[in-house]
Order: structure tokens, then C-alpha cells, then sequence
């Protein structure tokens, strides 16, 4: 008997675990500024990359600065950090080095976004609602490395943490996929929703402080 207890909550650990959840049609909604809300991302694929793909939609009133996607490794805090600093621009930042795109206002209206980046070339392309932006270049040659701390809601100064308020994300998000290549630019527009790194469709997270998970209303 507990024997097949210890069996038993064995199963529900590894369960808990591995969990991946289809989120089809759901959102992370954030209601409010907050130092200690966030979503983890487990991803799926625990390697180096040399190009990915990124892609994810936005709903969101404010008008400050706020971190729309944090991916951390031990050595570098910023290792791909998508931030927008205000109604009018947006940053990226990969493997600590960041650039700027200046974008159209958007009277708070959904936003999708992609952003592509190959290390050969160093090339990288910001998507806004299926509008590929003037390309930049970037750390050519750059490898990203690995065993990646993925956060939705805050900006990660530090590995997994340095959270700051100001920088917090207050809105829903949702359709979050990430790949380890480029997709090629006619998927850009097909808002697809399962990446090889991060699959909204089977995906494995972990929700802290204040946050829930709601049926999509504007997709
Ligand atoms: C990255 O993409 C280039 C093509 O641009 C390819 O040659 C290279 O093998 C890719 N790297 C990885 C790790 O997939
Ligand atoms: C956040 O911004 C508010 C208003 O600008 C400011 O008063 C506050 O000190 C800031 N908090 C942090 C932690 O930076």
C-alpha cells in the first residue's frame, strides 16, 4: 500500500514536471504592474543557437516601457531581450548588444510581432503586424548560449530574477512560439503557433504572483 502511494505521488511529481499544456486560443493576462508576476518557459530544446525565430502577440495599454520577452543565460542577462521602450519604439537586445526600431503608434490595438535573427549574416528582422521593418545587423557570428531562463511579464536583470516594476508587462500575451531557425517570411503572416523551442500549442510553464489564463477574446 505505500509502496503504491510512493508510486502514486512519484507519478503526480513527474507530472507536474512535464506538463505541457495546449493553449490554443488562451491568453497569460497580467493585470497589474507588479514586481513578482511572471510566467517561466520551459523550452523544449535546451541548446545553443546560431538563428531563431520568435513569435508572440501583444495587448496592452500602457504607455511606458515593458519587457515583452526575457531570455537569460548564466553569462548574459540580456542574451535576447524584445522590449518595447514606448509607443514608438522598440529594442532588441542579443547577447547584450541592443538596437532600436522606430515603429508607427498603435492605439492599443493587438499587436503581432515576429523577430528573426541569423548569426552568419547577424541579420535581424522585426515583424509588426505582418510588416517586416528596415533590417539591422547584429552580433554576427554570435552563439547563443544555452540552458536559457525564459520570462514572460518581467525584464531579468539577473539569471531568473532583478526584477523591476517599471518594466513589467501589463496586458495579454499570448501565441508565443519560439524556433531554432528562421522561418521563412511567408510564415510571418500565418501567425502560427507551434515552435520547435517554445510551442504555445505543448507548452511547459510555471506562473508566479499574479496572473491568469483566459480564453483569447481579439485573436
Ligand atoms: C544557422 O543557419 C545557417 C544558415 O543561415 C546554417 O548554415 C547553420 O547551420 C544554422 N545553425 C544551426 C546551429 O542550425
Ligand atoms: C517606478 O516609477 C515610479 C514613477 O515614475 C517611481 O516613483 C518609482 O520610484 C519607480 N520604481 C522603481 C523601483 O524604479
Amino acid at each position: 500500500m505505500e509502496k503504491q502511494l510512493q508510486w502514486t505521488l512519484f507519478l503526480i511529481t513527474l507530472s507536474g514536471v512535464m506538463a505541457c499544456t495546449d493553449l490554443w486560443k488562451k491568453v497569460f493576462l497580467f493585470p497589474k504592474p507588479s514586481q513578482d508576476s511572471y510566467v517561466t518557459l520551459i523550452p523544449l530544446l535546451n541548446t545553443r543557437l546560431q538563428n531563431f525565430t520568435l513569435c508572440l502577440w501583444t495587448y496592452t495599454e500602457l504607455m511606458r516601457g515593458y519587457s515583452v520577452f526575457s531570455y537569460a543565460t548564466q553569462d548574459v542577462d540580456n542574451e535576447i531581450l524584445l522590449f518595447k521602450d514606448n509607443i514608438r519604439q522598440y529594442s532588441l537586445t542579443i547577447g547584450g548588444e541592443e538596437i532600436t526600431f522606430p515603429v508607427s503608434e498603435n492605439s492599443h490595438n493587438p499587436e503581432h510581432i515576429c523577430v528573426t535573427w541569423e548569426s552568419a549574416s547577424g541579420v535581424a528582422v522585426l515583424w509588426i503586424n505582418a510588416k517586416p521593418l528596415v533590417r539591422q545587423v547584429l552580433k554576427v557570428g554570435y552563439t547563443l548560449n544555452a540552458n536559457a531562463k525564459i520570462i514572460l511579464g518581467q525584464d531579468q536583470d539577473s539569471y531568473g530574477g532583478s526584477f523591476d516594476i517599471n518594466q513589467s508587462f501589463v496586458g495579454e500575451i499570448g501565441n508565443v512560439c519560439m524556433w531554432d531557425y528562421v522561418l521563412p517570411p511567408i510564415e510571418m503572416k500565418e501567425k502560427c503557433s507551434c515552435g520547435n523551442v517554445l510551442n504555445w500549442r505543448n507548452l511547459n510553464y510555471e506562473e508566479n504572483g499574479f496572473m491568469v489564463t483566459l480564453p483569447n477574446l481579439w485573436v
